[in-house]
This record gives C-alpha cells, structure tokens and sequence, in this order.
C-alpha cells in the first residue's frame, strides 16, 4: 500500500479512542455499527502479546490470543477486520515489532501508545515516558514503519511547551508514520483539565499526515460536536474515548440514543462474544456513568457475576437463550465434523 493510501485511512474520520477494559470486541463492534470509521483496542503490552497464543475459536468466530491460563489478551473477528486499529504499549523498537507481526495480518494498522501516564507504563519506559525520549520514539516507529506491511501510527499528550510539541510531532511525522493522533493534555494534566485544543492545532498546522484531535469528550455528545472540535483544532479526524465510552451511539449520524438502548445492544454483542464477566461489568457501569442512582438496574448490575445475571437484570433472556442455543448447535456441529 502506498504511504498516501496509507495516510488517506485516517483522513476525515471519526473513531473510537483507544481505552484499556473498555475497547474489546464488543465495545468495538457496537461503534462500528452506530457509524464509527475506525476503533481502536485497548492498549496491550508488546510482552503479554509475545506469550499470547494464537487460536481460531470456531465456536464464537473469532481469533483469539490468549495467555497459557486461558485469558484472552485480543480477541477480534470478521466484523472488525480492515477497521480495527491494535494499540501497542512498549518501550523497545524489536520486542515491539515483534509482537505487532504477531497481529498485523487481522488489523488495519498498528498504533503506539505515547502517552498513558500511568505508574505502570512510566516505570516500564512506556506509554508517557516516551515522549521525552526521543531516540527511542525514532527507533519504535523507524522500525514498526519499515517492519510492518500495514500503517503505524502513534498517539502522544502535548507537551507543556507548544513549539516543544510541534517539534515532536515533526519528528515523529520523518518517522513514515501514517497519522498522529494528539491528546491535548499534558502528561500530569487530568481529564478535569483543559483541553489544549490551540496545541493540537499547532501540530494540525505543522505536519502534513492527518492529525486526530482527541481530548474533546467532555464538550462532546453527538456528530456535530465532534466537528465543532474537528474545526476547533483545524485536524483532520477525531478519536472519541469517554464520550463514546458513556453513549457509544454518539457515533450515530441521526444522533445519539438513549442510553439504555445503548447498554442492551452492548450487552448483546457481549453475549454473542461470550465477554469475560468482569469487563462487561465494567462497561456497564461505565454506560450508567452518572446515572448510579436513578436506575434500579445499576445496583443488581453491581453485584453480577456471570452474563446470565446481566440478561436477568436487563430483561434480555430470550436474546441470550437465543444465543446460548444457537452456540449449542454450533457445537455439536463442531464436534459431528471433528468425528467424521
Ligand atoms: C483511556 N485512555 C487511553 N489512551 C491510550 O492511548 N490507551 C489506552 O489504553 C487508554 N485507556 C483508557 C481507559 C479509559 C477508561 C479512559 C477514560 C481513557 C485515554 C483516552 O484514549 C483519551 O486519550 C482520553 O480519555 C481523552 O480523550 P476523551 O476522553 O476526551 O475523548
């Protein structure tokens, strides 16, 4: 593919940021369904892929990397291929080519996580920590770029000087990277924060490749919103996280849902992918967000410890009974061609 084709996939599109527990399969299914033009994983350390085992789950229809205990790591399908973006947490230009290869032949591009300020990825010399470090941003991306057959981007916080930021994003851009996703905040700002949307312009008005705004939820709930932000930081795209975390149909053209529907149409693709219970648990509650306590459901959801409970709680039996029997089927279809 051509570095300009390469590029021209993250132009002009609105996508789903991404977020560790939130953005697995079926938080990536449901925002490509309400109109989202790409979604990206969770970040997954270049490590734990290493030791990931690759598995065609013929019962769910997935491909699955998973941990010797059984734990998927990424699980992806047909669905999302071509719109899927696999983040990367790393601090090492081979270890993380090696784990990117590992996936490159199930997603659309490969993304680099520079910019989570978490404890855990600061002292690994990951996320953050990599925006100060410019020789290894240059030798992570230099070899991802040349080493992978799909586009490789990477995501960044500003830093707290506007043409320090600049200067980064430049270096970055002579990397070959296809676009460059900025967070306007720095790496000790918290969401409470001011976006620094005049920054993200900067790089907007600096760089040639498509820049994506990303930072805006708080001021965000539907499409036209997105574009106030769009034009606001003068880039090319947008990434959501939060916004889209709350009321994922904010991706929706005619406008966003009601959150309960919302949360159903989560719960189902969560049902169909048989979603580890606490992931779903945590995404539920991250859909009731500030509702906590004006719902009954919110409490009983608290409190659930498998999928059944949610589809009792939620007033979706027939849809997992549904499901679970058209799994059974599958299964024994499975197992009649294994035998013969
Ligand atoms: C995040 N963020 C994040 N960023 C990233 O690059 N990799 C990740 O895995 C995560 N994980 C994550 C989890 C959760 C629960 C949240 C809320 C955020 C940061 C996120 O992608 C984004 O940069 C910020 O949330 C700001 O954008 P919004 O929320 O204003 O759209």
């Amino acid at each position: 593919m051509s570095k300009e084709k390469q590029s021209s996939q993250y132009s002009g599109k609105v996508m789903l940021a991404p977020m560790v527990r939130v953005c697995s399969l079926p938080m990536r299914l449901l925002a490509l369904d309400y109109g989202a033009d790409l979604v990206y994983t969770e970040e997954i350390i270049d490590r734990k892929l290493l030791i990931c085992h690759e598995y065609k789950n013929e019962l769910l229809g997935t491909i699955d990397f998973t941990m010797s205990d059984g734990t998927v790591v990424f699980r992806t399908c047909a669905a999302e291929r071509g719109k899927v973006i696999f983040q990367l947490g790393t601090s090492d230009a081979k270890r993380a080519l090696a784990a990117a290869k590992k996936i490159q032949h199930l997603v659309a591009g490969v993304d680099v996580n520079m910019g989570c300020p978490k404890e855990f990825s600061i002292k690994g010399g990951m996320g953050a920590a990599l925006l100060t470090q410019q020789d290894k941003v240059k030798s992570i991306l230099t070899t991802l770029v040349n080493g992978l057959d799909v586009p490789v981007t990477c995501k960044i916080r500003v830093l707290p000087d506007i043409q320090e930021t600049v200067a980064l994003a430049k270096l970055i851009e002579s990397t070959g990277v296809s676009a460059i996703g900025v967070h306007g905040r720095t790496k000790s700002e918290r969401s409470r924060d001011p976006n620094r949307d005049d920054y993200i312009k900067a790089v907007s008005n600096a760089v040639s490749i498509p820049v994506i705004a990303n930072g805006g939820s708080k001021n965000i709930s539907n499409l036209s919103e997105v574009e106030s932000f769009r034009l606001n930081t003068e880039a090319s795209s947008v990434m959501l996280a939060r916004a889209a975390m709350w009321n994922c149909s904010v991706f929706r053209r005619d406008g966003p849902l009601p959150f309960i529907d919302v949360l159903k149409s989560y719960l189902r693709y969560a049902f169909l992918y048989d979603n580890n219970v606490m992931n779903t648990k945590y995404c539920v509650l991250q859909i009731i967000h500030d509702k906590m306590t004006e719902i009954p459901e919110a409490d009983f959801s608290l409190s659930a410890k498998s999928l059944q409970e949610f589809a009792d709680i939620w007033h979706l039996q027939e849809d997992y009974r549904v499901i679970l029997h058209e799994r059974q089927q599958k299964e024994m279809e499975l197992s009649a061609a294994e035998g013969g």
